[in-house]
């Protein structure tokens, strides 16, 4: 048996414990045994839960996991960057293989979470960072290894595309579209970070560090969000043949790599432009493969659950065979991201 300790009982962890319940003979056979939630961290003990969990197994003192010995795995689904960050680097430090979907830790702390992840010999996987249930970060690392991507770009966060989407189409109000994706839970905790464009420039420059086999420093992304869009900048848009998206750019160009989010007028005909409410998009191009788009559910509970689960049964497959199989490090290649205003 494999015991795990889960960081977070929100959105994501709650999908996270109801797809391992709902498919628990199927992920036994897929990982060769059976995997238990042995404790899991909350904030708040007192809260009322949806979800039907032996309250014996919650805790807010992450020593219950990061201390115990009995846990083979953590899975981080608590979000933020610290403590996030701290008590995945413990997690690591004491053995344990690590699940994240924190694209926040991962663009800022990954090049030293994955350095320290292969000095300890142990996994660190992150597919729920990216798009949601959209299978983009292993494909990259291994089905599309053969190739030199030239460029990846996408729409990549799925608040703003729901709320452009009904902004456009449904003439709704910002702060009311807001409102509702952060009820669908598909907002980051602070939504700031979804509408200021910060959450699509963390997931770019996860991409952009794998494409491009090289680390992204995040501060030298050019981030604009979609806080300053208004209905007459979409109905202008209509007007002239196009939509808004909020794109996420990675290409390599003659300086260096061109790394950047802000919103884009798309025109109506392009496939981008049919990507709507809380679906992402991901285009890239390879020397080889050529054009390859990936499109699925960018956020919420049951999406971003299939993603982390997926990387639960890879990681518990591997410890449970006592295949060792450290991250690579991806950052071997040093380029320069350009700004935006040379
Ligand atoms: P939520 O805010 O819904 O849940 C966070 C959970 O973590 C809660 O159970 C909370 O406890 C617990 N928690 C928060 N801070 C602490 C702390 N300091 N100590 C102990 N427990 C804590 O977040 P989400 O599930 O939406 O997101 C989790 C992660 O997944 C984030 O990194 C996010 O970016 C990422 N993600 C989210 C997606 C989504 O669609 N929501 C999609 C892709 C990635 P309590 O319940 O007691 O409040
Ligand atoms: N807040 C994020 C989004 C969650 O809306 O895309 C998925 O990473």
């Amino acid at each position: 048996m494999i015991k795990i300790g889960l960081l977070g009982l929100g959105t994501v962890g709650s999908g996270v414990v109801t797809i391992m319940e709902n498919n628990k003979e199927s992920i036994r056979r897929k990982v060769g045994t059976s995997l238990a939630i042995e404790k899991v961290l909350v904030k708040n003990l007192d809260k009322e839960r949806d979800l039907d969990i032996d309250s014996r197994v919650l805790t807010s003192n992450i020593e219950d996991i990061v201390y115990n010995p009995d846990i083979d795995l953590v899975v981080e689904l608590i979000g933020g960057e610290e403590p996030a960050c701290q008590y995945i680097k413990e997690a690591i430090n004491r053995g344990k293989s690590v699940v994240t979907a924190n694209k926040l830790v991962i663009a800022k702390h990954g090049t030293e979470i994955l350095k320290l992840a292969r000095e300890k010999g142990v996994q660190v996987s992150y597919e729920g960072s990216v798009g949601g249930g959209i299978p983009i970060i292993r494909p990259l690392k291994e089905s599309l290894a053969a190739n030199r991507i030239h460029e990846i770009y996408g729409i990549l966060n799925g608040t703003t595309n729901y709320i452009l989407t009904k902004m456009t189409r449904e003439g709704r109000k910002f702060q009311e579209v807001l409102a509702e994706a952060q009820k669908l839970g598909y907002a980051e905790s602070d939504p700031s970070s979804d509408i200021e464009g910060y959450d699509a420039a963390y997931k770019i420059a996860i991409l952009a560090s794998i494409a491009f086999e090289t680390s992204i420093d995040i501060s030298s992304v050019y981030v604009e969000g979609i806080d300053g869009i208004s209905v007459d900048d979409i109905e202008l848009a209509r007007e002239l043949g196009y939509v808004i998206k909020l794109l996420a750019i990675g290409k390599r160009c003659e300086r260096g790599l061109d790394i950047r989010v802000h919103p884009t007028f798309i025109p109506r005909s392009h496939p981008l432009a049919l990507v709507s409410d809380v679906y992402n998009a991901v285009y890239l191009h390879g020397d080889a493969v050529g054009d390859v788009m990936s499109y699925g559910k960018g956020a919420g509970q049951m999406p971003t659950g299939s993603a982390v689960v997926a990387d639960i049964i890879q990681v518990a497959r591997d410890i449970h065979s006592g295949r060792v199989v450290t991250p690579s490090l991806d950052t071997t290649i040093k380029h320069r991201v350009v700004d935006i205003n040379e």
